[in-house]
């Protein structure tokens, strides 16, 4: 992932609340390797759900991806990964 890509998707942040009706977002970016989520700052038990949309398929070191995945998760951890297969 690159930094552009975050700034594109933070251009949108006003337009998706104002189409979708709320007063404040609630999305944060973070810019990151989805392998070293601990050196983009997140922390141990912190998130409920991990959505990856063609993300991990990306990644060779898919076991270093699966452990950080289970050290930010909490309890009922919850990994979705959706890839798509291009013909
Ligand atoms: C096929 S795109 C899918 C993007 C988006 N989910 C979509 O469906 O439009 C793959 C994305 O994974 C990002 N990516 C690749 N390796 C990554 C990594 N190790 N950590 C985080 N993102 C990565 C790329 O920058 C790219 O944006």
């Amino acid at each position: 992932m690159t930094k552009g890509q975050v700034e594109v998707a933070e251009k949108y942040l006003d337009y998706h609340m104002e189409k979708y009706g709320f007063q404040s977002s609630n999305v944060t970016f973070i810019h990151g390797h989805i392998e070293k989520l601990g050196q983009a700052g997140i922390k141990n038990e912190s998130y409920d759900n991990i959505v990856s949309k063609c993300f991990i398929n990306l990644v060779p070191d898919k076991q270093q991806v699966l452990q950080e995945a289970y050290r930010v998760l909490k309890v009922r951890r919850r990994v979705r990964s959706i890839t798509f297969e291009h013909q």
